[in-house]
């Protein structure tokens, strides 16, 4: 499996070109950092990759590698899942709420989706705070959570829009590890702009007139 990007263009009504013919592939089990200073368009890049933009030319596929996919996990496990800067979690409810409910696949009831949460929320390191509500959390705890609730769907790919930005720097290299390392089972594109970042990714890019160029960190 692998997330491909191929020859994809971009421009906002009136805009210039922010993506021009770009090409790009995240083979599964693997993470992309995409680095570029603000305004240049990474985020617009993963509006794209997650289809909440449509290409002006060019496509993005979640495809199999070398033939076609077996039981292919794609019917089953929802494509994308979201990281945000700013994490977008209930604040007045606690951890587990925001990760069971929230976060809960259809068709899961509510002792199930507990169980799965408690899962990710260890594998996020962030368990012991099941109980905390989310306002009394650091700034990197909350993003593991997010990232926790994230991973409740098991999803193929997951783009996380500069996911450290708001966080020290302690926390922020936490975080990245945790996001890098912990979805093996997807493929992880990273927005920022922080180089400590991008070296935990398996490749880094540079987005750079309007393409990727493999970034020597
Ligand atoms: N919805 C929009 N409509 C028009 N222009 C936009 C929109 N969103 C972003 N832009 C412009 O596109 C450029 C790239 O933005 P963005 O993708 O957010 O960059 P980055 O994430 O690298 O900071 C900027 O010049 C920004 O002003
Ligand atoms: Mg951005």
């Amino acid at each position: 499996m692998s997330l491909r990007a191929v020859g994809l263009s971009f421009a906002y009504p009136h805009g210039e070109l922010l993506l021009k013919d770009l090409d790009l592939a995240v083979p599964w089990g693997t993470s992309a950092a995409i680095m570029a200073p603000s305004g240049i368009g990474k985020s617009t890049l993963l509006a794209v990759l997650g289809g909440l933009r449509r290409p002006s030319s060019g496509f993005v596929e979640i495809s199999p590698d070398g033939g076609p996919a077996h039981a292919s996990p794609e019917t089953v496990r929802p494509a994308v899942a979201w990281v945000f800067q700013s994490m977008q979690l209930l604040l007045g409810r606690t951890v587990l709420d925001n990760v069971a409910l929230v976060g809960m696949p259809r068709g899961f009831d509510r002792a199930r989706a507990e169980g799965l949460a408690y899962v990710e929320l260890r594998r996020f390191g962030v368990d012991a705070l099941a109980h905390r509500l989310v306002r009394s959390l650091s700034g990197g705890q909350r993003q593991r959570v997010a990232l926790a609730r994230a991973a409740m769907a098991d999803p193929l790919v997951v783009l996380a829009d500069e996911p450290t930005a708001n966080l020290d720097r302690a926390s922020a290299l936490g975080v990245a590890e945790v996001l890098i390392g912990q979805f093996s089972r997807a493929s992880v594109v990273v927005a920022t702009h922080d180089p400590a970042v991008a070296r935990l990714a398996s490749v880094a890019y540079l987005l750079r007139d309007g393409r990727v160029e493999t970034a020597e960190l």
